[in-house]
């Protein structure tokens, strides 16, 4: 009896010890908090806060996660991680919010998890400790201690869905595409991150400011006939006709490839479908925005005795939205906010030379020729188009990818690209430029979480 008692004292010690010396075991106090939803509805959940996810923290300030659990929570419930990075810039770990997609996720019985990420303006000592990639290798960071801690936290890491808006969509759209890829391994291993796997179930991506190295050329071929002057930013316009060459996607239904020739055809059939929506649900568009409807005659009326003999029949207009001129449209865009200067991104003033910037702080431009081979491979870890079709990349199965109709932070290319070659690599993608929408995300959380209830189902 004293033997056993003796030998379970001792294992009971060595657990401990364990714990103690493993920092990244998950072993927070949680605090019972309450939150109160737009509909009155309080939502109970337990709030552990301030959780170191690497060894080697290089800032105490933006290197941690909170995670959320709400009551009812099971090992199965999935885990929205919610990055709220913008502009590229550092982001602290925040508490769940009653009017996004966080306060929605624990009505919703999900479990969620909000890391902070540094980024463009994190500074140490005065050193710059944030530039690309370090932000995005934070939040994998974050995914690879709930996956090493899976056993022991509520909610279920093989079910993880990142959400994040601009650049917050950027990096939920690489958290997707470039899981477990070896380029980041270095890194993650240095910078004492767990020893875990870092893919997601799904993504959701509000208005992705990515593909950053062809963001200059698609922004100027779509915005070409609005510019002042056309000539001169021509030369970047027809740049974006080799790059869409070059990459060969496959119209999602047809298997057409898309090449220039029928790019722009692509882009306005997602207008039109996205003005049949607002159409669909009672909306009314002015003739101005460029869009056609399919119009029918009549039926010609039967001739009454004494009447006039004819009556000449005038075409009517239907619901169904046809066709868009495209330079109206975009005229219309860009009447609604004024469109970046060219260059539109790689230009020193901007987020994205910031982030490709130096420890110094100093920017760096960020395309064209003349580059570093390092800074060459930490723009290529910034684009999740890089690593889709990649089969050393995890990529995850389910996508929900929203860029508003009237948004132009970036170009509508940007976002389709995205979602058309997930698509051709056979990912689930729900894809739509909803109509009127500018640079916004987490809206209409009744669709995304009717989309998080299909995919979780
Ligand atoms: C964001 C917006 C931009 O226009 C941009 O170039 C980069 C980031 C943002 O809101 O995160």
């Amino acid at each position: 009896m004293k033997r056993i008692f003796i030998l379970s004292m001792l294992s009971l010690l060595i657990l401990a010890a364990t714990a103690k010396t493993d920092p990244l075991r998950f072993q927070a106090q949680g605090e019972s908090l309450e939150l109160t939803m737009p509909d009155g509805q309080k939502v109970r959940y337990t709030a552990y806060t301030g959780i170191r996810y690497v060894t080697n923290v290089e800032d105490t300030t933006y290197q941690t996660l909170n995670f959320f659990v709400p009551e009812g929570a099971t090992q199965k419930s999935p885990i929205l991680l919610r990055t709220y990075v913008g502009g590229y810039m550092a982001a602290t770990a925040k508490m769940p919010s009653s009017t996004d997609a966080t306060g929605r996720a624990l009505q919703e019985g999900l479990c969620v998890c909000i890391p902070g990420s540094r980024g463009n303006n994190s500074e140490q000592d005065g050193r710059f400790t944030g530039k690309a990639p370090r932000g995005l290798l934070d939040l994998k960071a974050a995914v690879r201690y709930l996956r090493y801690n899976d056993k022991r936290m509520a909610g279920s890491a093989e079910r993880i869905i990142t959400d994040g808006t601009s650049a917050g969509g950027a990096m939920s759209a690489l958290l997707g595409a470039t899981a477990n890829h070896p380029d980041y391994e270095p890194y993650l291993s240095q910078m004492g991150a767990a020893k875990a796997k870092d893919n997601v179930f799904a993504s959701v991506c509000y208005c992705p400011i990515t593909d950053l190295d062809h963001a200059d050329m698609a922004y100027e071929w779509t915005y070409l006939y609005q510019r002042e002057d056309a000539e001169a930013v021509r030369p970047i316009a027809r740049q974006f006709d080799q790059y869409i060459d070059q990459l060969a996607l496959r119209h999602p239904t047809t298997g057409e490839l898309l090449t220039s020739e029928n790019y722009m055809d692509y882009v306005r059939s997602y207008l039109v479908a996205s003005a049949q929506r607002f159409v669909n649900e009672g909306g009314q568009i002015p003739d101005s925005l460029g869009f056609e409807f399919l119009t029918v005659m009549p039926p010609t009326p039967p001739a009454r005795p004494g009447g006039p003999r004819y009556v000449r029949a005038k075409p009517q207009r239907t619901d169904i939205v046809t066709d868009v001129d495209m330079e109206k449209y975009l005229t219309y865009v860009a009447s609604r906010q004024a469109l970046k200067p060219t260059p539109a991104f790689d230009t020193l003033s901007s987020p994205e030379c910031g982030v490709f910037g130096d420890a110094e702080g100093t920017p760096a431009h960020f395309t064209g020729s003349g580059l570093s081979a390092d800074l060459q491979q930490r723009v290529r870890m910034m684009n999740p188009m890089n690593y889709i079709a990649d089969p050393k990349a995890a990529t995850a199965p389910h996508w929900y990818i929203r860029h508003g109709a009237i948004d132009r932070d970036t170009s509508f290319p940007v976002a389709i690209n995205l979602a058309t070659r997930l698509m051709n690599e056979g990912r689930d993608v729900d894809f739509l430029l909803p109509w009127n929408r500018p640079h916004q995300g987490d809206y209409n959380l009744d669709d995304l979480f009717r989309w998080i209830r299909d995919v979780t189902k």
